[in-house]
């Protein structure tokens, strides 16, 4: 099968014949018609990663998924041939650049019917990202105030919908040219943090949702109410002490699959609540562009790559 592969730490994407992966007993076998592209993708290329995530050589790219199943282990139910689902898969157990990956029954969920390939493509680890920063981590409830860092990109694109879908108030950084989008996926307050200082907007904040980290970070602890809670997803976690001085917390996370969780997603997709944003599209054979465009730092939601 047709496969995105990286040989070394370090060296570029490579669109080759590699053989299918193997089925295994709770997994799915899924025809790939859609991935895309997350920044860890890069930074697991990179060898960035390689001491917690340690991946035999050559390896295939790719962490989200949206396809057809043609194959169904002997010890999964809940799942059929032909069945259309989306996942982002656990670890690195086959990558999603490929015309076929292998995923555990209890990471994928049926796709909403509403949405294509590519859209339901471009939400499963950026959507599970922030259900978990805002709902597990965050318990954000209706009528509590979150500040969402980078509201333009794959994951703040998504929370700020889940945050309004959760009744909050929201607002959200990004740069002047993305403020009629943001506000458009329900931003109350938006901040051009080229001209603006968002700790001197908002204040007594109950969450700080904090996709950027280093000085951002730093700077948003003064944001929160006594008490209020910053949630990141930029390791390493700090240790600067500023949290605690202002009485607040602040803790790193992991994303984790979750095909539970992503069949909620799914449901709020298919009513509507949430809607996919996608940047640009690229082919399979285009893979390394769609990694170079990622890593620009500048995409607008997701960077998508259509497979068949
Ligand atoms: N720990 C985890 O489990 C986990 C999971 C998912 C993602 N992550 C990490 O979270 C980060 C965000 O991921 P992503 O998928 O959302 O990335 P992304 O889509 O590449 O983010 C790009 C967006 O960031 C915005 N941005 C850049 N600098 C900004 C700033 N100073 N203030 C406000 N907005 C800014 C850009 O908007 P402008 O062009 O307007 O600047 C752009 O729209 C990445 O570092 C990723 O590795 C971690």
């Amino acid at each position: 099968m047709k496969a995105a592969i990286v040989k070394a730490y370090g060296s570029k994407v490579e669109v080759t014949d590699i053989a299918q992966p193997a089925l295994l007993d709770d997994s799915l076998m899924i025809e790939v018609h859609a991935t895309s592209v997350n920044p860890v993708d890069n930074l697991i290329r990179a060898g960035y990663l390689k001491g917690m995530l340690p991946l035999p050589m050559p390896y295939t790219v790719g962490n989200d998924v949206s396809g057809v199943v043609t194959q169904v282990g002997k010890d999964v139910v809940g799942f059929k041939v032909g069945d259309a689902v989306f996942a982002r898969p656990h670890g690195m157990q086959s990558g999603t650049f490929a015309e076929y990956v292998v995923v555990k029954a209890v990471d994928a969920a049926h796709k909403p019917a509403n949405l294509s390939h590519a859209e339901a493509a471009s939400l499963p680890l950026v959507a599970l990202t922030a259900w978990q920063a805002l709902v597990n981590k965050g318990n954000l409830q209706s009528g509590q105030k979150v500040l969402i860092h980078a509201g333009s990109g794959g994951v703040g694109s998504v929370a700020i919908q889940i945050a309004k879908h959760l009744g909050a108030t929201v607002a959200t950084t990004t740069s002047s040219e993305n403020v009629a989008m943001v506000r458009a996926l329900g931003a109350d307050t938006v901040i051009d943090y080229k001209s603006q200082k968002f700790e001197d907007l908002v204040h007594d904040y109950d969450l700080v949702f904090d996709t950027l980290g280093g000085a951002t970070r730093e700077r948003s602890y003064g944001v929160l109410k006594k008490g209020g809670q910053l949630g990141s997803i930029i390791a390493p976690a700090d240790t600067s002490g500023t949290a605690e001085k202002l009485g607040v917390k602040s803790e790193v996370f992991f994303m984790w699959p979750s095909g539970a969780q992503l069949a909620q997603i799914g449901k709020l997709a298919e009513q509507g609540r949430i809607k996919p944003l996608i940047d640009k599209t690229f082919t399979l054979d285009h893979a390394q562009d769609a990694f170079d465009y990622s890593q620009s730092g500048r995409a607008k939601g997701k960077v998508v790559v259509t497979v068949k």
